[in-house]
């Protein structure tokens, strides 16, 4: 794998994310590793910790390069919002260590994870609309599920970053520590101890209070990713940068 390593300890798998010249922006190889490491981790009880291999950053999004690219027909195939649901599906309990800008697809991504343990350098948004698009890969539902219904419009529609203190008044993270591997791996071991059965069963359980359909997001995102709008302001964003 090119973007992601896997390092097993017993039954808490670390998984890292590892594309740091583009602040882990989830780009399909990314995603196709990550989806075969989830494939793989359905196997035998596993807790995956999803935590980035360079201090400092979580996940800068979707790879806004390849987003520009994409039109309807790639919105319906549903790419992170698809990986999302699947991790949210892990049959196991799934931790996110944040430790630097989880915007966009990194936050939608941290979202998903049964738990998410920030650092003070964490920052969380969704900047989606001033890109052309909404989020399309599960922060309409999960955000305010998480913080409610008055936060998630901030964010959703302004583009609010919170910073970790916020975040965690919030409830967008259970904890902030500035050692995120130790407690990371503190709380898996206290999960691990209990019966993995008994575990499965019960996130099956908390499942039943997803959304019975996540198909409005999806085709919206279609009617978004065949606008110039969005076109144009994806390229704004990627011209500024070169
Ligand atoms: N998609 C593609 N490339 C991205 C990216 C993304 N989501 N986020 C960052 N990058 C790239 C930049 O284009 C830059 O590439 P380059 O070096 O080839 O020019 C590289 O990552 C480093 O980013 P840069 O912006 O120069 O670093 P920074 O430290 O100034 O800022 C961020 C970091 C994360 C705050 C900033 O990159 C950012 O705001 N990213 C986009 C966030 C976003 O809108 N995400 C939502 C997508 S749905």
């Amino acid at each position: 794998m090119t973007y992601v390593s896997v390092r097993r300890d017993d039954s808490i798998w670390w998984v890292g994310l590892d594309r740091s010249a583009k602040h882990n922006a989830l780009d399909q190889a990314m995603v196709d590793e990550l989806d075969a490491v989830l494939a793989e981790a359905r196997r035998e009880p596993a807790i995956l910790i999803i935590h980035s291999t360079t201090p400092g950053i979580f996940v800068a999004g979707a790879d806004i390069a390849e987003l520009r690219q994409r039109g309807a027909d790639a919105a319906l195939l549903a790419i992170n919002a698809g990986l999302f649901e699947r991790l949210e599906a892990h049959r196991w309990p799934t931790i996110a260590l944040i430790d630097g800008p989880a915007l966009g697809g990194g936050c939608e991504l941290a979202l998903a994870c049964d738990f998410r343990i920030a650092s003070s350098n964490a920052v969380f948004a969704q900047p989606e609309l001033s890109l052309g698009i909404l989020a399309g890969a599960g922060a309409n539902w999960r955000l305010p599920q998480l913080v409610g219904i008055g936060t998630a419009r901030r964010m959703l529609y302004t583009g609010a970053r919170l910073a970790a203190e916020d975040a965690l008044a919030a409830g967008l993270v259970d904890e902030v520590a500035e050692d995120l591997p130790a407690h990371g791996q503190a709380l898996a071991a206290t999960i691990a101890k209990r019966s993995w059965r008994a575990l499965e069963l019960t996130k099956l359980a908390l499942r039943s209070r997803r959304p019975a359909t996540t198909a409005f997001d999806v085709t919206a995102q279609a009617l978004l990713f065949d606008s110039d709008d969005k076109y144009g302001r994806m390229t704004a964003f990627l011209e500024r940068r070169s």
